[in-house]
């Protein structure tokens, strides 16, 4: 049985049974038929549910980029390995072949060793999505430093956050990013996350923009001339298969941000093999997800797993209503895509323009598409579906996240039945649990419950950089030797399952993942703000929008609210960065909290929902009669 590439559906259940029945006899034959390794594995899987330690392929050693680049030479050193689209439509596309690619990770990682770097130490890139994104990632990993990728849309104070968190000692970024027919200062708000972060040595500065920056002697380097410079031989540094690959940063619906770990053999394997299966990816296909690297989509599905696979993927730098929303379709049809990757968020916004912006372009060559990063409802996939698709294309609804590394429920194209909202079928190797309130597991179908997942997979995150504890506390505490992931589920009659949503203090908005938490510690800082929470509330576009309730610390306060309001964004947007503004923002007298003091934002979440007529008991409440003014004062 050919496990690696699963064909239809019969196929499917089939793999699926022996990869649930003979856990570690699978994941063997998969790492080893598909995989390169310096050295075999002693053990396929250590695991220690109480101690929440797991460990793949131990003793085996390897280099991922040996399997994403160098494997691929010999076969395929000509064929582009990513493809670039810029953000100007009138600039060209680049096309990086496998060699090309070979020597550009060498020579920059050969600039990484020259400034010191050596494996294990930590590299913060934050970088616009040009190739030397990409490059950086893989640079990295030759030589065994670990990269923490932060989403060039954050700001300063989140940059020197993750920054410190992770102790970086080098910042690879450029002089600013296109975006759309904006210009954004990448390097001004570098400088100003440095200021605060004792750890960095060396800045590597790349050209993109050629604006006019501040190069500060000893630590800020043009990366083009020590490239130039750089030698184009760069043997691979040996890994085991546990050490960490990289970082991510996630919000957690607590505190500061959670670096979440991935290591080296499993991510590997993982993400190759689902890329491999959910978009059903052929020799000759053009693949496109229009993620961002600094988020664990591009991670997995722009760079590690197509390029495993030795695919061509594809690299756009802007944005998709940029010169017109006819964008991503110019690209679609230019490129001749054939794997399209996006977010609802994404698919909604482009369904509220015009439909000629679809009609003008040849999407023929497209053959399936995906969705992530939340859960897209029925009207945008009967859009995508009908528009994009043209009724032809599966649509792949994947659910996953930073912490599994790679896609856990998804359709399998061309072999599972899709169904509008559901997400679905779990991959190989996974096994789901929807489990109660009071922690058992609820068994049969027609059933709603917290999705757990009840076995390692490869690519599960293995801990909180510097923080185990935490991670234990976050995902094997709600329910014994389970991972729990935050997420509601529902499974219906015949198994499927859908994703009904968070059921911790995390909302969705755009696809991103944010805390309340952080939110209203930003909030706080405001000098007139006493107290405050966050909410979720139904938004067209971005899913979930956010409804701050703000306490002043002076109720008679007489400034203009709306300046206010300003004000309170403006300090999100320093502390977090543009994406987690408020979109409603509530000036109240209290917050309704219960007798041991937490804030009961079920209610807050029914008077932002327009819903205050279906509050449920209140009189458990610490202070019930508040409610009555907050549902008064709603906007
Ligand atoms: O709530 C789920 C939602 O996004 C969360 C994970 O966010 P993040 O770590 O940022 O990773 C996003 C990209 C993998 C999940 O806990 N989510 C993700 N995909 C889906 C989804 N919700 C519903 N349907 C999905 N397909």
């Amino acid at each position: 049985m050919n496990l690696y590439h699963i064909q239809n559906l019969e196929h499917y259940f089939q793999v699926y049974r022996h990869s649930v029945d003979q856990p570690e006899q699978f994941w063997e034959q998969i790492a080893k038929k598909n995989f390169v390794w310096q050295k075999p594995w002693n053990t396929v899987l250590n695991w220690n549910s109480d101690t929440a330690e797991v460990r793949w392929f131990e003793g085996a050693q390897l280099n991922i980029t040996e399997n994403c680049i160098d494997r691929h030479l010999e076969t395929r050193g000509d064929k582009t390995a990513i493809l670039f689209e810029p953000n100007n439509p009138k600039d060209p596309a680049e096309h990086i072949t496998y060699k090309e690619l070979h020597t550009r990770v060498c020579k920059f990682a050969n600039v990484l060793k020259d400034k010191g770097i050596k494996k294990g130490d930590r590299i913060c890139i934050y970088l616009p999505m040009i190739p030397e994104l990409a490059i950086a990632v893989l640079a990295c990993a030759r030589i065994g430093a670990i990269h923490s990728v932060v989403f060039a849309g954050f700001s300063a104070t989140a940059l020197s956050t993750r920054i410190n968190d992770a102790k970086c000692s080098m910042v690879i970024t450029s002089d600013g990013s296109f975006r759309g027919s904006k210009t954004i200062d990448l390097k001004g708000i570098v400088d100003e996350a440095l200021e605060e972060t004792p750890t960095i040595e060396n800045v590597l500065v790349v050209k993109r923009i050629h604006s006019d920056i501040m190069i500060k002697e000893g630590r800020d380097h043009w990366v083009q001339p020590l490239v130039d410079a750089a030698s184009a031989h760069c043997p691979i540094e040996l890994m085991d298969a546990e050490d960490p690959l990289f970082i991510l940063y996630t919000s957690g619906s607590t505190g500061k941000p959670k670096g979440m770990v991935h290591t080296t053999a499993g991510y590997m394997v993982y993400s190759a093999y689902t890329f491999k299966n959910v978009f059903q990816y052929e020799e000759e296909d053009i693949y496109w997800c229009t993620a961002d690297i600094g988020w664990i989509t591009g991670h997995s599905y722009i760079v590690y797993g197509p390029l495993a696979n030795g695919a061509t993927t594809v690299m756009y730098e802007g944005v998709p209503s940029y010169p017109d929303w006819g964008r991503f379709w110019e690209i679609v049809q230019k490129h001749k895509i054939t794997q399209f990757y996006t977010a609802p968020t994404a698919i909604r916004a482009l369904a509220k323009e015009n439909l000629e912006f679809v009609e003008i372009y040849n999407l023929t060559s497209l053959k399936v598409l995906g969705t992530v990063g939340e859960p897209i409802n029925e009207e945008a996939w009967h859009w995508y579906n009908d528009n994009i698709g043209k009724k032809r294309s599966p649509i792949v609804d994947t659910w996953w996240q930073t912490e599994t590394g790679g896609i856990m429920i998804s359709p399998i194209p061309f072999a599972t039945p899709t169904i509008p909202t559901f997400a679905t079928l779990p991959l190989p190797g996974i096994q789901p649990a929807l489990m109660d309130e009071h922690g058992k597991e609820i068994e049969g179908n027609q059933v709603d419950g917290r999705l757990c997942v009840k076995f390692p997979w490869p690519s599960m995150a293995r801990t909180i950089w510097g923080n185990h504890q935490r991670y234990i506390d976050t995902y094997f505490s709600a329910f014994a030797k389970k991972y729990f992931t935050g997420d509601g589920a529902f499974r219906d009659a015949t198994g499927y399952y859908r994703i009904t949503g968070r059921v911790d203090d995390v909302i969705i908005v755009s696809g991103h993942n944010l805390g309340t938490a952080p939110i209203e510690d930003a909030i706080n800082e405001h000098p007139a703000v006493a107290e405050s929470a966050i909410v979720g509330f139904p938004h067209d576009i971005k899913g979930n929008a956010l409804y701050g309730y703000v306490i002043l610390k002076e109720t008679g306060e007489t400034r203009n609210h709306d300046n206010l309001r300003k004000e309170i964004n403006q300090v999100i947007t320093e502390k977090i960065g543009p994406i987690a503004k408020l979109d409603k923002i509530q000036f109240t007298i209290g917050l309704p909290k219960t007798r041991s003091g937490k804030i009961m934002r079920r209610i807050l979440r029914k008077i932002a929902h327009g819903e205050s007529d279906q509050l449920g008991d209140i009189s458990t409440l610490l202070n019930p009669e508040v409610v009555e003014a907050v549902i008064q004062e709603a906007l």
